[in-house]
């Protein structure tokens, strides 16, 4: 066992962040395209340089169903598929929520899992929070890369905000001539799932 083990700590400098903050329209469209085609950077190379998080199919549903017209049952669902540019594999973000009548108010986080192509080495961890209201989405991640010198990988975590405005489609329906055992009223939304793209606020990294 040997315990000089280096730790090493990088505090990404303001500039970096500052710079994926808020890139200029030609920076986007270089990271997009990066993005897109994850493969052509390194895992290391892209999380310095090329960092940013798709939430694909980022969608948002809410039913509530008035059995009699003073029982309901309630529930709201967002789910997405979180990649990050630097990584081959998504995480699987989705939480429910029964808390009426956002449902989602960005004050609870919820973990993401890996999905079935997941890093083998367990590395990678998320987490999510949303607020429907405002369509605020904060993400955090933590993952390796193992493209260096395979005895240090170096981690690294970052966090991201973004707003989204989801295009939705809200139903109610009321029971006009409602009897005991049949649905009083529905009140439905949902929305069309969309591809965010979130840029890191907040980037660490150590081996
Ligand atoms: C999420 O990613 C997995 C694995 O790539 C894929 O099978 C699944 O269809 C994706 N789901 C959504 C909602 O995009
Ligand atoms: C998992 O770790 C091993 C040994 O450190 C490394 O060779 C391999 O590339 C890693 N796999 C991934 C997907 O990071
Ligand atoms: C990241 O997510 C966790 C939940 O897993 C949360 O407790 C933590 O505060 C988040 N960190 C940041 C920097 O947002
Ligand atoms: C990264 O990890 C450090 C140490 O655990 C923690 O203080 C920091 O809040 C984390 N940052 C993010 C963006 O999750
Ligand atoms: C999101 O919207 C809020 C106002 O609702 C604003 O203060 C904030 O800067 C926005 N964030 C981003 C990342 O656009
Ligand atoms: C909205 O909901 C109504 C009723 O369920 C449905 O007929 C319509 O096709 C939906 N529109 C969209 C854009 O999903
Ligand atoms: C409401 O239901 C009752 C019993 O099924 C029926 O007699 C009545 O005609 C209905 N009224 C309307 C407006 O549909
Ligand atoms: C979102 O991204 C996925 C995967 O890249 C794609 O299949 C889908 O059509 C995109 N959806 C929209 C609304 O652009």
């Amino acid at each position: 066992m040997h315990s000089s083990v280096r730790s090493l700590l990088v505090l990404f400098l303001g500039s970096f962040a500052a710079a994926a903050a808020a890139p200029g329209s030609r920076e986007r469209e270089r990271i997009r395209r990066r993005d897109g085609g994850r493969s052509d950077l390194t895992c290391s190379a892209a999380s310095f340089r090329a960092l940013s998080w798709t939430a694909e199919n980022f969608y948002f549903h809410s039913d509530i169903t008035y059995s009699t017209p003073a029982h309901q049952i309630d529930d709201g669902e967002v789910s997405f598929n979180l990649s990050n540019a630097a990584l081959s594999y998504v995480m699987d973000c989705s939480a429910m929520s029964f808390q009426l009548e956002d449902f989602f108010y960005g004050d609870q986080w919820y973990p993401c899992k890996p999905s079935n192509e997941a890093d083998p080495n367990g590395s990678g961890v998320a987490a999510f929070r949303y607020d429907r209201r405002s369509g605020r989405i904060d993400i955090n991640q933590t993952w390796a890369c193992n493209d260096g010198d395979p005895r240090y990988p170096v981690y690294l975590n970052a966090s991201g905000t973004t707003n989204v405005t989801l295009t939705c489609n809200h139903t109610t329906w009321q029971n006009q001539n409602w009897t005991m055992g049949q649905t009083y009223s529905t009140d439905t939304v949902d929305c069309v799932p969309a591809n965010v793209t979130i840029m890191p606020a907040n980037i660490m990294a150590w081996s």
